[in-house]
């Protein structure tokens, strides 16, 4: 990150020299401290959405590395000066109500004046030091489940746009403020390998943070990576977001399209997520089992959506 070396401690288990999705540190053989925080402008209008969002968003790396988190500080910055105080209540609203959902405690938080409202938290989790989840360890064979449909990225500069219906921003809202919990809890029922978060990256992004620098590389197979059907309608009417493009250019060189992979699925693989599903990689034999568990436990829009091979390493071919 910027060229600058971070420097490392022994106990220091996961740190800022890897991609991962947030730091570990070690306190004793058997407990290790997650921390990661997260906080963004707002990306839907309605303020007690929006704290939610927020909330689900900042805890989703605890899960992703299999962690349980246990507490959360809030971030604010506000324009009191032109905004209603009113909707900041609204947004903490959100976060609080996200929180408790998912037993976390909220210990405190900081607030600064600022000419852009920006809310999010700070998260911390615990977890046994040697079953943290990361980003490497993807093996040869292993399947790759994702546990939301992608396209928020697109449906949210529909929103922008003034295109998205009422119905629509309700359905996106709940998809972003769904917690990652429940498919946490299932997945470590399961030996899983690695697991992360799709979020600003989009698929093929966090992909490629899998691969580099491995032995290995992933097939994914277009026709089953699930998606919001609504987002493929505003993708091919080109309303895609920034990002997309600066993803693709971030990491061309480690994909491969086949050529019957359409322009608008190439967009919404590369789609910025906000709050978007876990990812996760293990044996071929277990995986339509953890499939139908994410099923059972309401987690409706997973699926298998590609495999890890041997050749080409450090690759990504999409199908
Ligand atoms: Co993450
Ligand atoms: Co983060
Ligand atoms: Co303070």
């Amino acid at each position: 990150m910027c060229g600058i070396e971070f420097p490392g401690h022994p106990d220091l288990i996961v740190g800022l020299d890897s991609p991962d999705d947030a730091g570990v540190y070690r306190i004793t053989e058997e407990i290790a401290l997650i921390q990661t925080v997260d906080f963004f402008t707002p990306i839907v209008d309605d303020p007690y959405w929006f704290g939610q969002i927020a909330a689900a968003n900042a805890l989703s790396d605890i899960y992703a590395m299999g962690g349980k988190p246990i507490t959360a500080m809030n971030l604010v910055c506000f324009p009191s000066d032109r905004m209603q105080i009113g909707i900041l209540r609204e947004i903490l609203r959100g976060g609080i109500d996200k929180l408790k959902e998912a037993e976390v405690v909220l210990v405190g938080g900081h607030s600064v004046d600022d000419e852009e409202l920006k809310y999010g938290l700070s998260a911390t989790g615990l977890i046994h030091p040697r079953k943290v989840l990361t980003k490497r360890n993807l093996q040869v064979g292993d399947r790759l489940i994702l546990t939301k449909p992608l396209g928020t990225g697109i449906i949210n500069t529909a929103i922008k746009g003034g295109l998205a219906s009422s119905e629509l921003i309700e359905y996106v809202s709940s998809l972003m403020a769904e917690l990652n919990k429940k498919a946490s809890e299932v997945m470590l029922q399961y030996d899983v390998h690695a697991c992360t978060d799709i979020t600003g990256f989009g698929l093929l992004g966090h992909l490629a943070e899998m691969v580099e620098g491995t032995e290995v590389g992933v097939s994914v197979e277009a026709s089953r990576v699930p998606t919001i059907q609504k987002a493929v309608e505003f993708a091919s009417m080109g309303f895609v977001p920034g990002g997309t493009r600066k993803n693709y250019e971030f990491i061309r060189d480690m994909v491969d399209f086949s050529d019957n992979v359409s322009a608008v699925m190439r967009d919404i693989l590369f789609d910025p997520q906000t709050s978007g599903g876990l990812l996760i990689s293990l044996n071929s034999g277990e995986a339509e089992k953890l499939v139908e568990d994410l099923n059972s436990a309401g987690i409706r829009q997973v699926s298998v959506v590609g495999e890890v091979v041997r050749e080409p390493k450090e690759k990504i071919v999409v199908l």
